[in-house]
């Protein structure tokens, strides 16, 4: 394979200063996406990180996490728990208000999606506050289900998000950063 280590696939991540906001240098996933050999052994490797955490459901949120979040799923046999923008989902749903790096926003979920003790494997393309997987936590933690880690292709981890899950007894692992 042309990919020997994780700062082969960060080199496919590109860099766009000033999105979307002035001062935020955002990491942009969709040039690793657009490589279909590169964007393979991503989901591979998250896979690798996933297994051991025994997951029964990913956790994909919404928008970026679908695309990591489905593929896992898929590799690993297991299923999908959508964690959506506000209006989104159709049935009974729960929500919870959280802070964004460049804003704010909601997430929610179905309501009665979790049988008791399920382990919930939250995924997402990247980490960076925290809030948008501390929102997904809660989210799970306060309907029947139990959070088996969070995996995340970029951590960020100036922005202490990853220290904030591990702080909240969540498991976490990625596997590229950006200081
Ligand atoms: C981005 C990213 C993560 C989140 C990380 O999503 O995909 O979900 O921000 O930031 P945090 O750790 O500070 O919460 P965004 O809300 O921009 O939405 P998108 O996936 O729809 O592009
Ligand atoms: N989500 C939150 N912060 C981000 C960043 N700097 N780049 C890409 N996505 C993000």
């Amino acid at each position: 394979s042309a990919f020997s280590g994780n700062d082969d696939l960060k080199a496919l991540i590109r860099t766009i200063p000033d999105f979307p906001k002035p001062g935020i240098q955002f990491r942009d996933i969709t040039s690793l996406l657009l490589d279909g050999a590169g964007f393979s052994v991503c989901v591979d490797r998250l896979t690798a990180l996933a297994a051991p955490l025994r997951p029964d459901l990913i956790a994909a949120v919404e928008a970026r996490g679908f695309i990591f979040g489905a593929a896992i799923a898929k590799s690993l046999g297991v299923g999908v728990l959508p964690i959506r923008k506000p209006g989104k989902l159709p049935g009974a749903r729960v929500g919870v208000d959280y802070a964004l790096e460049y804003g704010t926003d909601r997430l929610e979920m179905h309501a009665h999606d979790l049988q008791p003790a399920t382990r919930v494997l939250i995924v997402d393309d990247l980490i960076a506050t925290g809030g948008t997987v501390m929102a997904t936590v809660e989210l799970i933690r306060n309907h029947g289900g139990v959070v088996a880690g969070a995996v995340f292709a970029v951590d960020l981890p100036d922005l202490g998000g990853a220290a904030r899950l591990r702080d909240a007894g969540v498991e976490t692992l990625s596997l590229m950063a950006f200081e």
